[in-house]
C-alpha cells in the first residue's frame, strides 16, 4: 500500500500555544501525517523553544516566507489575536489551508471580515476550540443529542484561571490585559471556548444580558457574568473569572434536562486529576462517569491510536491535517467560531448598555 502523504506544515507564532502545537506537531509527524516544514516568530528565543518540542526544517523570523514557503502546505496560525486576521488574509491569498487559534479577533467586525473571507475561500480551514476533543465535552453532547435524559432545559457554566499577564504571572507575554490587542479578558480570551461549547451543546443564542467588571484594573474584564437564552429556548448562566489562584484551570458545568442532571468538570490536560462527570435520573444514586474508560472509547471513536500526548491539541491538530489530507471539511471550522463570537460581542454590548442584547449572526459595528 502507498505510503499516505506527510502534510507539510507552517507554524506562525512560537509562544506559549505554538510550543503546545508544536509538540501535538512531533507527535504527527512521528506518525508519518506531518512534515515539520516552516516556523515564524520575530523572537529568536520563541523560535528556539518551539524548535525544542518539534524540529522545523526551517526558522524564520518573517511570517510571509512561512507562508509562502512553496513545501508548506498548510499554516496553523497561533500568533497573537490582534495578528489573526492579517495572517489569515494573508494565507488565504496563497489558497492554503489554515488552522487559526481562537479568539479569531479582538473586534467583531474583524472576526465577520475573517470568517467571511474564509468561506469565500473554500478552504479546509479550523479554529482552535480543542475543547470539543475532550471525552467528556462529547459524552455531554451526546446525551443532549439522544435525547435519552429528555430535553435540555437550562445550564451553569463556571469558567475561571489564573490571570494569564505579565503583571500577574512573571514571565507571561502582556497583550492579554491590553484592550487594543486583546480585544476584551476573561470572556474573549478564555470563555469563547465555553461560548462555543454551548452553542454547540444547544444551538446558537438569541438574547445575552451581561454584567462585568476588572477588578485588576486593566482595561479588559476579569469578571463577568452572562444570562444566555438560546433559540430553542435553554436559557443559562456563564461566569468567568481571571483572578489569582494559581493552579485552578477549570471549567465547570451543570446541564438540566426534563429527567436527568449532568455534573462535569474538564481541564484542559488529557487524564487531569480535576475531570469528572456525574450523571443523575430519578430515584437513583448519581452515577460517576469513569473518565479514563470514556477517554478511551472517545480516542477510539476518534481514530486516535497513540496514547502518549498531554494536550487536546494533538487530537485537535490531528483531526485538521486529516481533513487537509483528504480534502474534507474540518471542525470545529469558522462558522462555528462566528456563533461563539456573536454571543461574545452580544454580551459585550450587553454590558455597555445594561440592557439585554440580541446576538447578531452578522458582525455589527460595535462602535
Ligand atoms: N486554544 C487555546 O486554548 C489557547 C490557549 C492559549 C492561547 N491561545 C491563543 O493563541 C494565540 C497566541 O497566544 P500565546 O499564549 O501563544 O501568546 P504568547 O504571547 O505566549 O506568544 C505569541 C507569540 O507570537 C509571536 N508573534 C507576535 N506577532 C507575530 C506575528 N505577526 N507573526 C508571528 N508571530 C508573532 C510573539 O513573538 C510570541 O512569541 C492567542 O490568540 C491566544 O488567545 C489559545
Amino acid at each position: 500500500m502507498a505510503e499516505a502523504h506527510a502534510v507539510g506544515i507552517g507554524l506562525v507564532g512560537c509562544g506559549m500555544i505554538g510550543q503546545i502545537h508544536a509538540d501535538g506537531l512531533a507527535k504527527l509527524v512521528d506518525d508519518g501525517s506531518v512534515r515539520a516544514v516552516a516556523a515564524a516568530d520575530p523572537s529568536p528565543g520563541a523560535r528556539d523553544a518551539v524548535n525544542r518540542n518539534c524540529e522545523f526544517e526551517r526558522l524564520d523570523g518573517d511570517p510571509d516566507a512561512v507562508i509562502d514557503d512553496p513545501e508548506v502546505e498548510a499554516v496553523f496560525i497561533t500568533a497573537p489575536t490582534a495578528a489573526h486576521r492579517d495572517l489569515v488574509l494573508r494565507t488565504l491569498a496563497t489558497g492554503k489551508p489554515v488552522f487559526c487559534e481562537k479568539p479569531l479577533a479582538p473586534t467583531f467586525a474583524a472576526v465577520g471580515e475573517i470568517c467571511d473571507a474564509v468561506a469565500a475561500s473554500g478552504v479546509v480551514a479550523q479554529v482552535g476550540f480543542h475543547s470539543r476533543f475532550h471525552p467528556l465535552v462529547r459524552r455531554l453532547r451526546a446525551l443532549v443529542e439522544s435525547g435519552e435524559l429528555g430535553a435540555p432545559m437550562g445550564y451553569a457554566v463556571r469558567d475561571d484561571q489564573y490571570w494569564p499577564t505579565g503583571g500577574v504571572v512573571a514571565g507571561h507575554s502582556s497583550w492579554r490585559s491590553d484592550r487594543t490587542q486583546a480585544g476584551g479578558g476573561a470572556l474573549l480570551e478564555h470563555s469563547i471556548h465555553a461560548a462555543d461549547i454551548v452553542s454547540w451543546l444547544f444551538g446558537p443564542a438569541v438574547d445575552v444580558y451581561a454584567s462585568m467588571r476588572n477588578v485588576f484594573g486593566y482595561d479588559v474584564e476579569d469578571a463577568a457574568a452572562l444570562t444566555i437564552t438560546h433559540a430553542n429556548g435553554v436559557v443559562g448562566n456563564l461566569v468567568t473569572i481571571f483572578n489569582g489562584v494559581r493552579g485552578r484551570e477549570e471549567r465547570r458545568f451543570e446541564v438540566f434536562f426534563e429527567y436527568g442532571t449532568i455534573e462535569l468538570t474538564t481541564n484542559f490536560i488529557v487524564g487531569a486529576d480535576e475531570d469528572s462527570m456525574l450523571v443523575q435520573v430519578a430515584d437513583q444514586p448519581a452515577q460517576r462517569v469513569d473518565c479514563a474508560s470514556e477517554r478511551e472509547v472517545c480516542f477510539v471513536q476518534l481514530g486516535v491510536e497513540r496514547r502518549d500526548f498531554l494536550f487536546y491539541q494533538y487530537v485537535s491538530d490531528r483531526a485538521f491535517v486529516t481533513a487537509v489530507r483528504d480534502r474534507a471539511a474540518a471542525a470545529p471550522g469558522f462558522g462555528d467560531a462566528l456563533v461563539a463570537h456573536a454571543l461574545v460581542d452580544a454580551a459585550y454590548r450587553s454590558a455597555t448598555t445594561g440592557m439585554p442584547a440580541s446576538v447578531a449572526v452578522q458582525p455589527v459595528d460595535a462602535s
